[in-house]
């Protein structure tokens, strides 16, 4: 599975990446707004901390028309953009037509199989499903990856990649993986609690202790 940091603070993005664990970045108005950037600028230094690698830069737009011109526009800041597109039927005509063009795209606030589908059918590159959102009004937002992983394996032709986002916990990913999604869009708190385990933190502090005793260096 691929881990993408869902953030727009390059910092944390700068750690993750020198960690080499990190396939991509993917970001959003609410968190463009939270770093409290210009968008364009903090595209362009997060396309260079992982250079090659996919950054979600989303559309503002509601209309076709304009998506594509804020598409062209943010294409041009760096070869790794990937553009992110409401799950519209605006927004899955615009996916279209990137498609066609060869410009990635990410299809964004999608909560149905049915707006999966469609997504796959509009050549997505990925399809964003979230989580967290679903899980917040008492639904089943794993449940919701099973059925459109089940749902693409039908159709080989669907090249769309599932990309599990808003992720609350690990588990998310974990079940996510389970299933055969992609993707995780992980914010970095999360990334972090997938690494950490009382048994490892105790394990290690025995191993740290009994080694100081041997009086021995490597
Ligand atoms: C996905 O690309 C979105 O940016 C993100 O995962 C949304 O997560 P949230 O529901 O925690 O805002």
């Amino acid at each position: 599975m691929e881990f993408f940091v869902d953030t727009a603070d390059t910092d944390e993005i700068r750690k993750l990446a020198d960690t080499g664990l990190l396939d991509g970045v993917t970001t959003n108005p609410s968190l463009i707004l939270k770093s409290g950037r210009d968008f364009q600028e903090v595209i362009k230094e997060i396309c260079a901390i992982v250079p090659g690698k996919p950054v979600s830069a989303e559309v503002t737009a509601l209309d076709t028309k304009t998506m594509l011109a804020q598409a062209k526009k943010l294409t041009k800041i760096a070869d790794n953009v990937v553009i992110k597109l409401p799950l519209t039927m605006d927004g899955l005509a615009a996916c279209k037509k990137l498609t066609d063009d060869g410009i990635k795209t990410n299809v964004t606030l999608c909560f149905s199989a049915t707006q999966a589908l469609l997504a796959g059918k509009a050549g997505a590159t990925y399809v964003s499903p979230f989580v967290g959102r679903h899980d917040d009004i008492s639904q089943d937002g794993m449940g919701l990856i099973n059925e459109i992983c089940v749902m693409y394996r039908q159709y080989p032709e669907i090249k769309t990649k599932v990309l599990v986002a808003s992720i609350r916990n690990p588990m998310h990913v974990v079940r996510g993986a389970m299933m055969g999604a992609h993707v995780s869009t992980i914010p970095p708190k999360v990334i972090y609690q997938l690494a950490q385990h009382p048994l490892t933190d105790k394990g290690l502090e025995a191993f740290t202790k009994d080694w100081e005793q041997t009086g021995q260096v490597i």
